[in-house]
């Protein structure tokens, strides 16, 4: 009888077991990533500043991008159900202000084709989870809950083309959110070094930040510079930006 009851047991944990995991993420975590658009327009390759939204001095939603532990991540996980405008009508206003486009994906900048690309690559890998429409709103709602920005400027850390410490940046974030974000640098056209993109990251529900279980080395020196946020009649005359090579 007992030997009855621990193998009943055993089929009762285990079928816990599997009916969870069914509908377990099956990544780790996210990266959720915001770029700075002044260090696209004051790269080599230039900037396609947004057609619409504002052009507010302020840090512009990347993406949502799940991750594995050992530093890979799944991508373009259905066709089946690919980007579409109208699950995400009554966002578009906000995405349009926080999640511009200035040349990361698209040149001439086209809003539309980053999303598509956001959920086609990511999204499409986190349906245990979300929908595009709370894809979009989950991004929406954790821009509206951390201002990087404002974050940095309190520690004195500001966008006027100074250098400022890896470690001094890295810090400001961690007093804020209690971890150390992931920092990716490119380059101004005089080779320095310069915060680009932010990865900040999520526990796999995408509810709070968590500690980085992998932080890629994203080419930062240890000290970087903060350019300046592109002033409107400057960007006029972008250049082409090679969108392929720093779209991810
Ligand atoms: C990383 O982890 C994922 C998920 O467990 C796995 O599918 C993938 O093969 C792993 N990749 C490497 C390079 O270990
Ligand atoms: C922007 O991208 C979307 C999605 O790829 C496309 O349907 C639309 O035609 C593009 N708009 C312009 C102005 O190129």
């Amino acid at each position: 009888m007992r030997g009855i009851s621990i193998v009943l047991s055993f089929l009762i944990l285990q079928s816990l077991v599997v009916s969870t995991s069914q509908i377990a993420p099956d990544f780790n975590f996210f990266y959720w990533v915001n770029y700075w658009p002044g260090a696209i327009c004051d790269s080599q390759k230039g900037c396609c500043p947004p057609t619409k939204g504002n052009t507010a001095s302020d840090f512009v939603i990347h993406g949502l991008w799940p991750q594995f532990i050992n530093g890979t991540w799944p991508a373009f996980c259905d066709q089946t159900n690919l980007f579409d405008i109208s699950k995400v009508s009554d966002l578009i206003s906000r995405m349009e202000k926080k999640w511009t486009e200035w040349g990361v994906w698209a040149c001439p900048s086209n809003e539309t084709k980053l999303w598509e690309h956001e959920w086609n690559k990511h999204g499409t890998c986190v349906q245990s989870i979300f929908d595009q429409h709370s894809y979009f709103l989950t991004n929406l709602k954790f821009k509206h809950k951390l201002n990087l920005l404002n974050i940095l400027k309190q520690k004195g850390i500001k966008p006027n083309d100074g250098f400022y410490g890896l470690n001094e940046i890295k810090n400001a974030i961690k007093c804020a959110i209690g971890f150390v974000p992931g920092i990716e640098c490119n380059e101004d056209v005089k080779g320095n070094k310069q915060l680009f993109q932010f990865y900040i990251c999520l526990d796999k529900y995408a509810k709070e930040f968590v500690e980085c279980p992998y932080v890629p080395d994203k080419s930062c020196a240890s000290t970087i510079k903060f350019p300046k946020f592109p002033e409107t009649d400057s960007i006029g005359e972008s250049l082409n930006v090679m969108s392929s090579v720093l779209a991810t």
